[in-house]
């Protein structure tokens, strides 16, 4: 059994991910093997030797002590991209308050009484026109970073009618998948900076991009630029944007992070911190901290770490090794010398590293002697071994469900039904993973 504590409220979608013969979930739950966690402040807190991950409902990670937990072989995870849509949205919304007078003209309808000379809809009629703005269609848009929402963005923009080109830096070739290819590239922030009509940006703040929204690039700006920013407030010198909104330089400012320096300035539209604030995407991260959990404790696998590097392995062995370790030459040799030394052969492995830290899976047939987990243990520079046992049920009881999946295939071409869903049927058992076990679970309900 794992014990999965929960910290605040995890909406429930994610938690009943966890099967409840092998999973004990709660917020009372003692001795956790891996916690579940979205803002509750986890710096003082003392962790139990059983620890093994701290998973975020959510993207930052601010509230928990990454680096602490990664010298203690606690592997952090986070939801990157389960609330990307939600962002996106709400930046849709925000290209279009930085356009039309929306806010002040909803705060002046509110205002309104009837009296003796006029009715509302005449005062509204009479008074319309100082709420007037400009339509996004056609205006260029500059997305600054390209990852889980401003690719989104940038498709929604473009399907708008705006044109968009884009800049990132450091573009993952998945993000590159998921971007339109009518979304242009810009060689350079300064090209965005110089030609777009309106800007959104989407990085994280890091010393490279925090004050990118400063004197000096605000100056590299057409005059009467829109800016929007979702990601943080540093990004911009709140100063250097209010005497560009005053001098005229920025028609508008649209952020999701107000601060003292930004609430309640013309031509500043501050809203509060609403882009990831919506039922869905509270949900898609609760299934994707529980998803990732579960992978790690039943596989070894690490998808989406901010402290251990991303390291998966296919199902093949009977015992799975997981050693994290720091990232320093000849720990492989010495883990593998424990394992030869004990006549077992390696069957698989696996070994990635980010910055100080490595963490590798070795995958044998049979078991490891407990003294020789305990030798790997002991080896110097190595922060942690889980030796994962109950692996090969993990992998018969994907078989079982693949064979199933396969099974009604057949049976579904036996009785002559067409359609393109058998084929799938036929082509996705191959594919056996934790993960496929569920989707193959789904699909074959769903279409069988
Ligand atoms: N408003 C909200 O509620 C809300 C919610 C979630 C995230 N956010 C913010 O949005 C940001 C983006 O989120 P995401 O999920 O798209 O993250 P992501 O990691 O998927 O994408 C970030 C992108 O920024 C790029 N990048 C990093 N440094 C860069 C630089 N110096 N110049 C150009 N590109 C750079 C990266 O290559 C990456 O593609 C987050 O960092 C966070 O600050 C805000």
């Amino acid at each position: 059994m794992y014990n999965i504590q929960l910290f605040n409220k995890i909406a429930k979608i994610g938690t009943d991910n966890f099967d409840t013969a092998k999973y004990t979930v709660g917020e009372g739950v003692t001795a956790p093997d891996a916690i579940m966690v979205r803002s509750a402040a986890m710096h003082d807190m003392v962790f139990n030797p059983e620890l093994k991950a701290i998973a975020r409902a959510g993207a930052g990670v601010n509230n928990i002590p990454v680096d602490r937990c990664a010298e203690n072989g606690i592997v952090v995870f986070n939801t990157p991209g389960a609330n990307a849509n939600a962002v996106k949205e709400l930046v849709i919304c925000g290209l279009m308050l930085a356009s039309r007078d929306i806010t002040d003209g909803a705060a002046w309808a509110k205002t309104l009484v009837k009296t003796e000379e006029m009715d509302v809809a005449k005062q509204v009629e009479k008074g319309k026109s100082k709420f007037a703005g400009h339509e996004i269609i056609g205006k260029k848009l500059g997305v600054i970073g390209l990852g889980a929402i401003g690719a989104l963005v940038a498709n929604a923009a473009h399907d708008l009618g705006m044109e968009v080109i884009g800049f990132d830096s450091y573009l993952s070739v998945d993000a590159a998948w998921k971007l339109s290819r009518k979304v242009g590239r810009a060689a350079s922030m300064d090209e965005i900076f110089e030609t777009c009509d309106y800007i959104t940006v989407h990085v994280p703040s890091t010393p490279e991009t925090r004050g990118m929204f400063g004197k000096e690039n605000i100056a590299k700006m057409k005059d009467g630029v829109r800016i929007l920013n979702f990601s943080r407030a540093d990004l911009a010198c709140a100063q250097d944007v209010k005497d560009a909104i005053a001098s005229g330089k920025i028609a508008r400012y649209v952020t999701d992070f107000p601060t003292e320096e930004t609430v309640n300035v013309p031509g500043i539209i501050a809203l509060p911190h609403l882009g990831a604030s919506t039922e869905e995407s509270e949900d898609n991260c609760a299934v994707m901290a529980a998803r990732e959990l579960i992978d790690f404790l039943e596989c070894g696998n690490i998808r989406h770490s901010v402290n251990y590097p991303d390291a998966e392995l296919p199902h093949t062995g009977d015992c799975r090794i997981c050693v994290m370790h720091k990232n320093v030459p000849g720990i492989l040799n010495s883990i593998t010398a424990v394992i030869s030394a004990e006549g077992i052969n390696v069957e698989n492995m696996v070994n990635r590293s980010k910055k100080d830290y490595a963490y590798t899976i070795l995958e044998i047939g049979g078991e490891l002697p407990a003294d020789a987990a305990e030798k790997i243990s002991g080896i110097e520079n190595v922060i942690r071994v889980n030796i994962i046992k109950e692996f090969r049920n993990v992998l018969y009881s994907s078989c079982m469900v693949s064979a199933a999946a396969v099974f009604c295939g057949w049976m579904c071409l036996y009785f002559g039904w067409e359609g393109e869903e058998k084929v799938s049927l036929l082509i996705l058992p191959p594919m056996i993973s934790t993960e496929n076990t569920g989707f193959l679970g789904k699909f074959s309900g769903n279409y069988c």
